[in-house]
């Protein structure tokens, strides 16, 4: 249980004992140190029902409060707020636990993570580069909290668009030169598709072709859908993103499962004609004017849609994967596509059972700094791996600038780390809801809520173990003696992490793991500055450096949870 649980609980039990058990403890934080460590409201609510002054509640569930050697104060502030000071000795006791430790459980979900998930005949651009970032940091903190996690990338790999690429194919031949360049391939065979009526007209028999199997334009297909998963492949590579082919569950593994859905979408009466199409209609989803909304199941032609592949894929998530929680990391766009999926699935019997949670993590756009959507100067979309690249030659720069003496090597193993971090950091610091700001100068400087400042406060802890001429490992689980206001603070702080870690799982918003470890690192300068390490006495060298391994241990691992490297030096 995490610190902020455990004292919940305390208070949770001690409004039980005086009859107010239905009320939440509703502890949290203390907003300022005067409050203590953490602050409980849960009296103010259970008053009323009570028949007594928050205050007198407040006193009585004080009486009642098991203190163990948890809490060493509980005081009444305001109007009946409860302010809980932690002992000393259990703050100590507690950050000498291996607080970066990966958790295990007896009984863990498991939680499938839509993530990434492409369209398979275009390049990979940066509309694709939140939903892998995202989506990898929650798949990581699952893990780590010990959650049986299925990555999931739904990569579009179906559908009109590979009918005009074999299409184009066909005419230039397999071994053309134009297949180096996918992008500028589907460009090509996109342009001949909206002006050449008889090629359009190919195109759609190659669908045809291919979703009824016909090997010869299956063949082709697979060297598209082969070329573009390895493009995709050496993004994630160089992003250090851990997904790999065997997490790619593609649209077109479901084709076979399609019809079915209809059939049972229709057995469990559903479904409703509508201009020739199969549609469910909900009571929830009504246009503006009240007109009932469809969700389309299957077009007039008899093709199937991305809604269908959706279906087919919750029902593949429950009944084959027994998913507990689904997450699906996709733009805020694509909100009410999923509103609507998730309804369907709750109203046909087999789809979604009540109990497995599905949640759209909807994020926002990327914006470049003149605040519109982020574009290449020709106005094209930004290639991802181009954004890799120049985001490498911008940390090199600044590297070489901050530490020209470092070998060239080291020098280029620094730029990847940081040029990672930056890129992940910029967006995962950002509440995932709300578009942000793309900005290079930002994102790369050494100042204020950065990757590189935080991976810079990792090589300045491990720098003063260097100078110790100590070895971190040997100080990690050593309990300190908190004697100063300011290695206190730090040690709470670090006793934080767990349940910072399971609100990110929780709410499934890594920007929170974000805002705690700048205010950990922050914290951590300050009790540098404060606090002397290397020349204090033995004991409080000794007491301090193990404040030291514990926070390198939990900087080291907060970032790797967000998918971001860290160096020894900088
Ligand atoms: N390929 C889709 C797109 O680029 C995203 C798929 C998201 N996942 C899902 N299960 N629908 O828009």
């Amino acid at each position: 249980m995490n610190l902020r649980d455990e004292l919940d609980a305390r208070v949770a039990r001690a409004l039980a004992a005086i009859g107010a058990g239905s009320y939440p403890a509703l502890v949290a934080p203390a907003g300022k140190p005067e409050f203590g460590d953490y602050q409980a409201n849960g009296a103010m609510a259970a008053a009323k029902s009570l028949r007594k002054s928050p205050r007198d509640v407040a006193q009585a569930l004080l009486e009642e409060l098991d203190r163990g050697d948890v809490i060493a104060g509980a005081d009444i502030a305001g109007p009946g707020f409860v302010n809980l000071r932690l002992s000393d000795a259990f703050i100590a006791r507690s950050v000498a636990a291996d607080l970066a430790a990966p958790l295990q459980l007896t009984h863990p979900q498991t939680i499938v993570v839509d993530l990434s998930a492409p369209n398979l005949a275009k390049e990979m651009h940066v509309g694709h580069l939140r939903s892998t970032i995202i989506g990898d940091a929650l798949a990581r903190t699952f893990e780590h909290l010990g959650q049986h996690v299925i990555r999931q990338n739904h990569v579009g790999d179906w559908g009109t668009q590979f009918g005009m690429l074999i299409t184009h194919l066909d005419e230039v031949g397999e071994h053309s030169s134009e297949l180096a360049d996918l992008e500028a391939f589907y460009v090509t065979a996109r342009q001949r598709f909206d002006s050449d009526p008889a090629f359009a007209a190919r195109a759609r028999a190659a669908v045809v072709a291919l979703q009824s199997g016909e090997s010869l334009t299956r063949a082709k297909w697979r060297q598209f859908v082969d070329a573009s998963l390895a493009h995709c492949e050496a993004v994630y590579t160089r992003l250090e993103a851990k997904l790999t082919r065997a997490d790619v569950m593609p649209e077109s593994a479901y084709n076979d499962a399609l019809a079915d859905i209809v059939v049972t979408i229709r057995g469990a009466n559903m479904l409703t004609e509508s201009n020739g199409a199969q549609c469910v209609f909900l009571d929830e989803f009504k246009g503006k004017d009240g007109t009932p909304l469809p969700v389309i199941i299957q077009k007039s032609d008899g093709g199937y849609l991305y809604a269908t592949t959706d279906l087919a894929a919750i029902r593949y998530r429950a009944q084959t994967l027994h998913a507990d929680r689904v997450i699906y990391v996709v733009g805020n766009p694509q909100g009410l596509h999923f509103k609507q999926i998730f309804a369907v699935a709750r109203a046909i019997a087999g789809f979604a059972p009540s109990t497995m949670s599905l949640e759209h993590c909807g994020f926002g756009s990327m914006l470049g700094t003149d605040g519109k959507p982020f574009k290449t100067r020709d106005g094209g979309s930004v290639k991802l791996i181009a954004l890799i690249d120049e985001a490498e030659r911008r940390a090199g720069a600044l590297v070489a600038e901050k530490n020209p003496d470092l070998a060239a090597q080291q020098r280029a193993a620094i730029a990847k780390a940081v040029s990672i971090g930056a890129l992940k950091y910029a967006d995962l610091s950002r509440s995932r809801s709300s578009d942000y700001i793309f900005d290079w100068d930002q994102m790369m400087s050494f100042d204020g809520n950065t990757a590189p400042y935080l991976q810079y406060a990792y090589t300045r802890i491990m720098s003063i173990f260097r100078r110790a001429d100590a070895a971190v490992g040997s100080y990690r689980g050593r309990q300190p003696v908190l004697t100063d206001p300011l290695e206190r603070a730090l040690a709470l702080k670090l006793l934080r992490f767990r349940e910072t870690l399971d609100a990110v799982a929780r709410e499934c918003l890594p920007h929170y793991l974000c805002s705690y470890l700048y205010e950990l690192a922050g914290m951590f300068m300050q009790f540098y500055e404060g606090c002397p390490v290397v020349n204090a006495a033995t004991e409080v060298r000794d007491s301090r450096l193990a404040l030291c391994a514990q926070t390198g241990a939990v900087l080291q691992r907060g970032l790797g949870l967000l998918g971001i490297p860290t160096v020894e030096r900088m």
